[in-house]
């Protein structure tokens, strides 16, 4: 249970860029609630949004905007309100004077905005330019692991959560010295240690980001069932599943991309790898799931 109260203008992030500035106060479920502020005379647009069933919701509390719709040209002030679900083309207003309002919508958007998510995302680049064998690792493996969440039904809040950790999941490696990361042979007990910080260093990184749960699914990316992972040698259950689920995307992505080493295996030998690794390493469901996936794909 939670029971939230915020006075005075408090926030859970807030955002400020030239024209506007932007609050988050709340957020469950994917839907998000936000204040905006933006100055007289600006332009913005509400945009179409890849998911049809989003809906945005708009509650003007003061000031004065305009928009254009359908060749007419509308007035908003304070108590009016408007709100868009599966628009088909931009929806464009202008700001007459400052205006504040009350924004809702259905979906995670203020991650895009965010600074320190941004902060940490431009980390991540930094890490996969270091080490030449993992450029856009983080987005396919945030890739595969949504659609493994999704074919296992977890909540729209877990899977924003799983969408963050998983982008950012290796975002510790920023840490780890290049010539480790881009050692070609086997690496030493010594090198091995320090790689094995990742998890940790990562999960220390994002705490406080108004993210909070993605600090453990960072922190147990690299547990395996059996207790054999790093850095706490954690086992089974005490895995959470959003930890397991990358556990299986991050292998099977490393796996099937070529290294400095070898050639990229292909998806149905890592597949069997995964497969044989079930309940020693890797949470049966979630690879079970998995497969599904890539038999919808056809990659299998
Ligand atoms: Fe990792
Ligand atoms: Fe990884």
């Amino acid at each position: 249970m939670s029971f939230t109260i915020g006075k005075n203008g408090s926030f859970i992030e807030h955002v400020k860029l030239d024209a506007y500035d932007i609050s988050l106060l709340a957020r469950g479920d994917g839907t998000e609630i936000m204040i905006q502020t933006i100055a007289k005379d600006n332009y913005f647009y509400i945009y179409p949004s890849e998911n049809p069933d989003v809906m945005e919701f708009f509650y003007i509390l003061q000031g004065e905007l305009e928009c254009e719709h359908e060749g007419e040209k509308i007035k908003f002030g304070p108590n009016d309100y408007y709100y868009a679900k599966n628009i088909t083309e931009n929806i464009h207003f202008k700001t007459l004077s400052d205006v504040v309002y009350l924004w809702v919508i259905t979906e995670p958007t203020f991650y895009q905005l965010s600074e320190s998510i941004s902060e940490f995302t431009s980390i991540v680049e930094k890490v996969e330019q270091k080490d030449r064998y993992t450029m856009d690792h983080s987005e396919r493996v945030a890739t595969y692991a949504m659609k493994i969440a999704k074919k296992m039904r977890l909540s729209k809040e877990r899977l924003e959560n799983l969408y963050i950790a998983s982008f950012l999941h290796d975002i510790g490696k920023i840490n780890t010295p290049e010539e480790i990361l881009n050692k070609p042979g086997k690496l030493t007990d010594e090198e091995y240690d320090i790689i094995k910080r990742h998890p940790s260093d990562g999960a220390e990184m994002v705490k406080g980001s108004y993210y909070d749960g993605i600090v453990t699914i960072i922190e147990q990316h690299h547990e395996r069932l059996n207790g054999t992972g790093y850095p706490n040698r954690l086992q089974g259950e005490q895995i959470v599943l959003e930890a397991r689920i990358i556990a299986v995307s991050d292998t099977f992505d490393a796996m099937t991309e070529d290294r400095a080493y070898r050639k990229g295996f292909t998806v149905q030998y890592c597949l069997d790898e995964l497969k044989r690794l079930v309940n020693t390493h890797y949470d049966e469901n979630v690879v079970r799931a998995f497969e599904e996936v890539l038999r919808e794909e056809g990659r299998i």
